[in-house]
């Protein structure tokens, strides 16, 4: 059962949540564009984007396209953009704006911080990974081996694809750095109590990175009670362009090695953002995020007069809530098909220990096929090993086209589900023709 209240606080929602108010927001599902409409499961690949968001990266370019203090109005609005984006990301994350740095996207991002937390290592120490992550939140940590690091690979339970806490404690010693950990599994959807393992990183004084790039379209993030030092996320993964961020607690950042031209300064996050940033994308991340407040202000618990960060949080819980009962619909009726096989938590009461991303293989039917089949039906699934590769690799699923995932989002509906479930009935023999 995670620690994370955050995730206990979905227990309820003042207002009916109302998905074709959420749809209307996203051009991509007007009914008008797409008849019949395709059906999007694919948001772990990245998600659809509201129109707010669409309008933000297009009125920069337009309106305020140029780079940064200079004297003249197009510069000074850029400056505001970028300082906006800071804010609206700390809004997003629970801390503060000079805390959050930008980037290309996750990967890039965490090759650069363990390239600068290598810096700070000695052959001997220790870095704790798991099987269950994204090669992302791997290989960059595993290549710090090249200085003498000892990378050492937590295993995954393979009945349910979770991560027990006693193979974590059992990696973790007096030498152990850092600890690596995902806050959800983009492959099966499984959670880990990234609370937990923070405390439990901190009995050995390590460093924590959480991988929040699946976790973060799913539920509210707060990084003060998670404790974590470092946290990534991709705006494109929550309706926003394509963007990382990465938070760094204050004093962590600051005693990272920056590496920056001279006229960089040595102030944070300045100094860790190298070169010109994608100024659009972060008009772009500050509108998703105000499009998750404006979705609090609309089915959440909250007051008229509350922050931004708050509405945030309704929003996020009340997205949790929502995407709950659309998990649970979607695993009852997998287990009921004969045909399907169910990787990872089979519980469909289990929300507390996943998010809705549910990954499975129609028997006799190659993961590609699937995909196929469906995609001829208008429906959006990923198929492979969506870059979780040590994950399909010790589950012996890599050489036959590792998974089947179908990513759930609150912009999804019961019909959707249904829809799925009626053409995975018949899916074996559709294959077969
Ligand atoms: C859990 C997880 N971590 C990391 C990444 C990599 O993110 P990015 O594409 O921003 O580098 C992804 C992308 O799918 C992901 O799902």
């Amino acid at each position: 059962m995670p620690a994370l209240s955050f995730l206990r606080a979905s227990g309820g929602m003042a207002k009916t949540f109302d998905a074709a108010w959420v749809r209307s927001q996203f051009p991509a599902m007007d009914p008008r564009r797409r008849v019949p409409p395709e059906i999007y499961f694919d948001g772990p690949g990245g998600t659809q984007v509201p129109r707010q968001v669409i309008d933000a990266v297009s009125g920069y370019l337009a309106c305020s396209n140029a780079n940064l203090h200079g004297a003249f109005r197009t510069s000074r609005e850029s400056d505001y953009v970028v300082a906006g984006a800071h804010r609206a990301a700390a809004d997003l994350l629970g801390c503060t704006p000079a805390e959050v740095i930008f980037g290309q996207n996750m990967t890039t991002l965490t090759f650069w911080l363990s390239r600068a937390v290598g810096e700070q290592l000695s052959p001997g120490d220790e870095i704790v990974v798991t099987r269950l992550d994204h090669d992302a939140n791997y290989t960059p940590w595993k290549s710090l081996e090249r200085v003498g690091v000892r990378v050492r690979d937590v295993r995954v339970q393979r009945k349910d694809c979770t991560i027990e806490m006693s193979s974590v404690r059992a990696k973790m010693n007096r030498r152990t750095k850092l600890l690596a950990v995902g806050f959800a599994s983009n492959a099966v959807g499984s959670l880990n109590d990234v609370v937990k393992l923070t405390r439990l990183a901190r009995r050995y004084s390590a460093r924590v990175f959480v991988d929040a790039v699946h976790y973060a379209p799913h539920g509210p993030i707060d990084v003060r009670e998670i404790g974590c030092d470092f946290m990534a996320c991709s705006a494109y993964k929550f309706f926003g362009p394509h963007l990382g961020l990465l938070y760094g607690k204050r004093y962590q950042l600051q005693r990272l090695p920056a590496y920056q031209v001279r006229p960089a300064g040595n102030r944070i996050p300045w100094c860790h953002e190298t070169g010109t940033q994608n100024h659009e994308g972060m008009a772009g991340l500050t509108a998703a995020v105000e499009y998750l407040a404006m979705v609090g202000r609309r089915f959440g618990t909250v007051g008229p007069n509350c922050t931004r960060r708050e509405a945030i949080v309704a929003g996020m819980n009340a997205i949790r809530y929502y995407e709950r009962g659309l998990c649970q619909r979607l695993i009852r009726g997998l287990l009921e098909n004969p045909d399907v096989d169910l990787y990872g938590i089979k519980d469909d009461t289990a929300f507390d220990r996943r998010v809705p991303t549910v990954a499975i293989r129609v028997r006799g039917v190659s993961p590609r096929r699937t995909a196929e089949v469906l995609a001829a039906h208008r429906i959006f699934v990923w198929d492979g090993n969506f870059y979780a590769q040590n994950l399909t690799e010790d589950l012996g699923l890599e050489e036959s086209g590792g998974l089947v995932r179908i990513g759930l989002a609150h912009y999804n509906t019961m019909a959707e589900v249904d829809r799925l479930l009626e053409v995975l009935q018949t899916l074996r023999t559709i294959a077969e023709r």
